[in-house]
């Protein structure tokens, strides 16, 4: 597989400064080994902190989401310029939580996207079904739909610094993962679509996470499939106990 894989850890709404330096602090020593591709995305006011401490190292520097506006009159909301000015090479665009508690629409998604990229930030784009859909056996549709709307209007060019992250709604934070297999299936699906949108050479290249309680012990057989490239870990990556074995997952 020419594909890399990346292996991410979200760390949402966890970590003072002192917590997250030390996390970083602890990943950079026992990953700078490591083989693969890694990034850490703790929450704005920890990033500069956390900046510090990865930089140089294998660990690139995420956020967990950046504004559809440059900047302007918007409460509480934070720049794609405010990242990037941080050091910010990476941002979560579309997670579940932003998705179903935030109740952001794929034109929202899309319009980050596109900002994300056009200031030269790299995007993990989230997709996923709930439980409901996925009963009702519409998880491919749902997953095409969002990743055909998060897409739209991203040139070929573009899409090079994109990583998709398929992310069941029912498998995150519930300790239920999605098997291998069923996981590896939308997988192949959200590749094909990326095939019929840019090509069989972006299909090809496009790394795609799983995301959605991965652990120590489900990591390596879930990376063992063809078509899973990686993973966005939230819980198992606030110690560095959890994250370090799915980071060099054997
Ligand atoms: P989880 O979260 O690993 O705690 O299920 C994954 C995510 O939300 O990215």
């Amino acid at each position: 597989m020419s594909r890399q894989y990346y292996i991410a850890g979200n760390w949402k709404m966890h970590k003072t400064r002192a917590e997250a330096a030390g996390l970083a602090q602890a990943l950079v020593s026992q990953l700078q080994d490591g083989k693969h591709k890694y990034l850490v995305a703790p929450s704005f006011t920890a990033l500069e902190t956390v900046g510090a401490v990865v930089k140089g190292s294998n660990i690139l520097l995420g956020a967990q989401d950046v504004a559809a506006e440059e900047q302007g009159a918007h409460t509480g909301e934070v720049s794609v310029l405010q990242l990037k000015d941080v050091g910010v090479q990476v941002v979560i665009l579309g997670h579940s939580e932003r998705r179903h508690t935030y109740k952001e629409d794929d034109a929202l998604i899309n319009k980050k996207v596109k900002l994300a990229l056009k200031h030269g930030l790299d995007v993990i784009l989230c997709v996923g079904e709930t439980l409901e859909e996925r009963e009702a056996g519409q998880a491919e549709v749902v997953c095409e739909s969002q990743t055909i709307w998060g897409l739209s209007g991203v040139s070929a060019a573009d899409l090079a610094r994109v990583t998709i992250a398929y992310e069941p709604v029912w498998a995150i934070g519930t300790g239920k993962t999605a098997t291998p297999e069923d996981a590896d299936a939308i997988h192949a699906y959200i590749r094909k679509v990326i095939g019929r949108l840019y090509g069989e050479d972006a299909a090809k290249n496009i790394c795609i996470q799983y995301g959605g309680s991965v652990k120590p012990d489900n990591a390596a057989q879930l990376m063992a499939k063809e078509n899973i490239d990686g993973a966005l870990v939230g819980g198992a990556s606030l110690k560095a106990e959890t994250f370090v074995p799915i980071a060099k997952f054997a």
